[in-house]
């Protein structure tokens, strides 16, 4: 089951550049000194490279090692702007507004990616999520085959036999209303990425009812992208609708559905949108004990994450080592 040193030692095998776009903040400083130390993580940190290092001798953290650049004095800056107004073309963006727009260390530190100077991102220690998110969207873009970003969390607590208890819960910060096909290709991102944190995936497509034993345009489209997913994805385990209970008691899961094989069980739950999805893990989190990684995002071409701006340097570690883990 997941632990942190199992992502650690794929990172030492083969240590990955992270960008951080708010290289001053002292958080960001606190967990770079950390990366650097256990020396399986390559910081790139954006700013002006005196602010940088002042902040960090400030803070009293040593980032020796890190690489700082700064997005107004990049020698590599003509190549960029050629290659965001190729990205934005359909847009008309003109050589001119690619240069204002790469001022900004959201989208400088995403074409940073883009270009394969790095192969990872993490912001929004100050930036809104729709500021960390948006310059991805648009220039990172949807991998082959995939319509939409996404999103996941994956809670983790201490589960009573020793090992971890883990969870995946999605889409809780991205997809406001997400459609029935939507919703598929969340579940199967969502498996997939939960894998990755050594969970055998259950999927349970939530609603308020079980098994028709609710009425609604809601339930009919949590029963008919459950029914999509399957057919999609038929190496997996997947049922719905369900209700939380019965998605996750064997008691409930006897009496209301007894022939699913992952009504009781379910690890990995799609919930009907953004509402329910961002209150949902956060129950788990303030009431249930879970620590709560994520928002990790999920469908796109190369991995960049966002932070909560209440994040604390612990936080910022944790992130660091599962975006880049994910490249
Ligand atoms: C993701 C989000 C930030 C995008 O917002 P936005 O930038 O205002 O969205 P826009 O509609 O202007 O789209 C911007 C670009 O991203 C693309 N895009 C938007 N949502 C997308 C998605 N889910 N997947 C892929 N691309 C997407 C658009 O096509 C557009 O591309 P273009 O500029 O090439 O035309 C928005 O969906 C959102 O606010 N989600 C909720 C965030 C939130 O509050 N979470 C809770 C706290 S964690």
């Amino acid at each position: 089951m997941f632990g942190f040193g199992q992502l650690i030692d794929i990172l030492k095998k083969d240590p990955k550049k992270i960008v951080f776009t708010e290289g001053t903040d002292p958080r960001i400083l606190e967990a770079s000194s950390r990366l650097l130390a256990g020396t399986f993580l390559k910081p790139i940190l954006i700013g002006n490279v005196d602010e940088v290092k002042k902040a960090a001798e400030e803070a009293g953290f040593n980032i020796n090692g890190a690489t700082i650049i700064d997005p107004l004095n990049y020698d590599k800056m003509d190549e960029m702007v050629e290659m965001f107004c190729e990205l934005r073309k359909s847009k008309g963006v003109t050589p001119e507004q690619a240069r204002e727009t790469l001022k900004a260390a959201n989208y400088f530190g995403t074409m940073l990616v883009k270009m394969g100077e790095a192969d990872s991102l993490l912001g929004g220690a100050t930036y809104s999520t729709a500021d960390t998110v948006r310059p991805a969207l648009q220039l990172i873009k949807t991998k082959p085959g995939n319509k939409i970003v996404s999103s996941c969390f994956i809670m983790v607590r201490p589960g009573a036999t020793g090992e971890n208890e883990v969870l995946a819960m999605a889409d809780c910060a991205i997809n406001i209303k997400p459609s029935e096909d939507d919703l598929v290709e969340i579940a199967s991102e969502t498996a997939d990425c939960a894998k990755i944190f050594g969970v055998d995936p259950k999927i349970a497509f939530l609603s308020y009812s079980t098994f028709g034993s609710g009425k609604g345009e809601d339930v009919d489209k949590m029963r008919n992208a459950c029914e999509k997913a399957k057919a999609a994805r038929p190496d997996l385990a997947i049922d719905g609708e369900l209700q939380f209970d019965a998605a996750v008691s064997p008691r409930v899961a006897r009496t209301k559905c007894p022939n699913s094989e992952v009504a009781g069980y379910a690890n990995t739950f799609i919930f009907p949108d953004i509402n329910a999805g961002n209150i949902g893990y956060k129950i788990a989190q303030r009431l249930g004990n879970f620590e709560a990684y994520g928002p990790i995002l999920l469908g796109l071409n190369a991995p960049v994450n966002d932070l909560s701006r209440g994040c604390n340097a612990g936080e910022v570690y944790s992130m660091a080592i599962i975006t880049a883990a994910l490249a």
